[in-house]
C-alpha cells in the first residue's frame, strides 16, 4: 500500500519542482520581430487543476492505473534502456506533453496585456476522469465550472480583456466524450465541458472534433515516437525508407467479431480470405496482415505494431467507436500509406496538420458502405495503384511526417527547425484566435 501512494506523490513533486524550475529560468533569448504576433502568456492555475490532478492517478476505480504513463514529462517510459526515441506514451498525457513544451515555446510573456493568446494549462481530460470513471459521474455537467469560477475571481482582467476569445487549452480526449448536452438526466456518456457557455469563446485542441465544431480543434494523438534530435529522426527516416514492404496491406486494431455488418468485420474478413490471391507478380509476398490488438495490448508496446507497419505498403484505418485513431499516426510514422474509410477519420478533422488538398498524394479513400454493403474489395483497389505511384504517396507520407511527431521537450535546436505537431498546434490557435478577435470587434 505505501509504496502504492508513495509514487505518485513522487513523481508529482518531481514535476512541481521541475515546472518551478523551468519558469525561472529566462528563455532562450527571442528574436522579437519573429515574435510579432506570437506572444503567449501561460496563466498560472493553481495545482488542482493540473500537478494535483496526477497525483489519483491510480483512484478511478473504472479506469486503468496511469501513474506508469507519467515519467519523462508525460511521454511515459522508454521502451528499452538504451532507446532514445522511443516511449510507452499514452495518449491522455498529451496534455502534461503540452504543458512541458510550451515552457520551451520562445514567444512567452508574463505580461497578459501583451500576449496574443493566453494558455490555459488545465489538464482537462485528466479532470474529466472522475466525472467519466469517479465518483462524480452524476455530476458531469459541472466540469469545467471550477476553473470558470477561478479566472473570473483571480485576476478578472485576464479573461475580460477578450471576453475568453483569446484563451485555449488543451482536451486530450475526442470532443464526443465531452460534449454532452448540459443537464441531461440521466447522464448518458461525457462531461458538458464543451456544451458549456462559459467556455464557448475559448479554443479547445482535442483529439477529435465534432461534425460540426465550433470551439475545438482536432490535433494528432501522440505517438510512441519523440526523437530528441535530426540525427535520430533523420537515422528512422532512413530505415522507414529503407524498409522492405512485403505485404500490400496491414490492419492493426480490435472489434470486427460481431456479426452484424461493419467496416471492421468486412476488413477481417477480406484478410482471412487473402491467402488465395494470387500476388506472384506483385513482388509482395502477403496481400494483408493483421495484428490483433483486441482489449488494448498494443496500446502501450509500440514493437508490436510499428515492425508490421514498416512491412507493409498500405495501413487501414477503419473507424471504431469513433471515427479518428492513434494508429493513423503510427502508420504515418512507419510510411505506411493511411486508406481512410470515411472523411471523418480525419480530413474533415486535422486540417492544420494534414492539409486537407493533399489527401489524394498521401493517402487512399475507399467509402466503408462501398465495401460493406456493395461487395467492393479493397484489395482491388489497392493493388489497382501503380507501384510507382505508391512510391511517391509514401514519400509523401514521410514529408509529411514530422507534422504529427511531438518531438522530445528539450530536444536539440537542429530538430527545432522542423515543425511538429505541437509548433503546428500553436500557430495554428494563434492564427484562429486572431480571426476570432477580429470577428468580435467587428460586430
Ligand atoms: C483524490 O482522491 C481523493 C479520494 O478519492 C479525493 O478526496 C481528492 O479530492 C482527490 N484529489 C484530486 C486532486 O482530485
Ligand atoms: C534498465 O534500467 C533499469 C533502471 O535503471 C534497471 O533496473 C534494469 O535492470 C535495466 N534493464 C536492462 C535490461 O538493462
Ligand atoms: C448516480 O446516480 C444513479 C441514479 O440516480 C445512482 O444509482 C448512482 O449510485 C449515482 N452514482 C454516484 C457515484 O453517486
Ligand atoms: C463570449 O463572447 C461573447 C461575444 O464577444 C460575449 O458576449 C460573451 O460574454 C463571452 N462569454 C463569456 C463567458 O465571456
Ligand atoms: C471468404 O471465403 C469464403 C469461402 O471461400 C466465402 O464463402 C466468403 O464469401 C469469402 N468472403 C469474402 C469477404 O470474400
Amino acid at each position: 500500500m505505501a509504496s502504492k501512494s508513495t509514487i505518485p506523490i513522487i513523481t508529482t513533486l518531481f514535476f512541481f519542482f521541475f515546472f518551478k524550475f523551468t519558469f525561472s529560468q529566462p528563455n532562450l533569448e527571442p528574436d522579437t520581430q519573429d515574435c510579432n504576433n506570437r506572444w503567449i502568456h501561460i496563466r498560472r492555475l493553481p495545482p488542482r487543476f493540473n500537478l494535483d490532478l496526477l497525483t489519483n492517478c491510480s483512484e478511478y476505480p473504472l479506469y486503468d492505473d496511469f501513474c506508469p504513463y507519467l515519467p519523462n514529462h508525460g511521454l511515459g517510459q522508454k521502451t528499452h534502456n538504451r532507446s532514445h526515441s522511443w516511449y510507452r506514451t499514452d495518449p491522455l498525457m498529451l496534455e502534461l506533453i503540452f504543458h512541458r513544451r510550451i515552457l520551451e515555446y520562445p514567444c512567452l510573456t508574463s505580461d497578459p496585456t501583451a500576449a496574443d493568446a493566453v494558455f490555459l494549462p488545465y489538464y482537462a481530460a485528466i479532470d474529466a476522469l472522475r466525472y467519466l470513471y469517479g465518483p462524480d459521474v452524476n455530476s458531469s455537467s459541472e466540469h469545467g465550472l471550477e476553473l470558470y469560477q477561478f479566472l473570473q475571481n483571480d485576476a478578472p482582467e485576464v479573461w475580460n480583456r477578450n471576453a475568453g476569445h483569446d484563451h485555449f487549452l488543451v482536451m486530450a480526449r475526442p470532443a464526443w466524450d465531452l460534449s454532452q448536452p448540459l443537464y441531461k438526466d440521466p447522464p448518458i456518456w461525457g462531461t458538458s465541458f464543451l456544451e458549456l457557455p462559459e467556455f464557448y469563446n475559448v479554443t479547445a485542441l482535442t483529439f477529435e472534433s465534432r461534425a460540426w465544431p465550433w470551439q475545438e480543434q482536432a490535433i494528432p494523438h501522440p505517438t510512441s515516437f519523440h526523437p530528441p534530435n535530426l540525427r535520430l529522426f533523420k537515422s528512422w527516416l532512413r530505415r522507414v525508407r529503407r524498409s522492405r514492404r512485403t505485404a500490400l496491406m496491414l490492419f492493426a486494431g480490435g472489434g470486427g467479431v460481431s456479426s452484424s455488418p461493419n467496416i471492421r468485420r468486412s476488413i477481417r474478413s477480406e484478410c482471412e480470405n487473402s491467402t488465395s490471391i494470387d500476388i506472384s507478380s506483385t513482388g509482395y509476398t502477403r496481400v494483408c496482415d493483421i495484428v490483433d490488438c483486441s482489449n488494448g495490448i498494443c496500446e502501450h508496446d509500440p514493437v508490436r505494431y510499428m515492425r508490421p507497419m514498416l512491412q507493409s505498403s498500405f495501413c487501414l484505418q477503419p473507424p471504431g467507436d469513433t471515427p479518428t485513431r492513434r494508429s493513423t499516426f503510427d502508420g504515418i510514422l512507419a510510411g505506411c500509406i493511411p486508406v481512410f474509410f470515411e472523411d471523418q477519420s480525419a480530413k474533415a478533422q486535422y486540417g492544420w496538420h494534414l492539409p486537407e488538398e493533399q489527401y489524394e498524394e498521401f493517402s487512399v479513400f475507399i467509402p466503408k458502405e462501398d465495401v460493406v454493403f456493395k461487395g467492393l474489395r479493397i484489395v482491388d483497389v489497392l493493388m489497382g495503384i501503380p507501384r510507382d505511384e505508391v512510391r511517391r504517396m509514401r514519400e509523401k507520407v514521410l514529408e509529411l511526417m514530422p507534422r504529427i511527431m511531438y518531438r522530445k521537450h528539450g530536444s536539440s535546436l537542429g530538430l527545432r527547425t522542423q515543425k511538429d505537431a505541437f509548433d503546428i498546434a500553436v500557430e495554428g490557435s494563434l492564427q484562429r484566435i486572431k480571426s476570432r478577435l477580429q470577428e468580435v470587434s467587428v460586430q
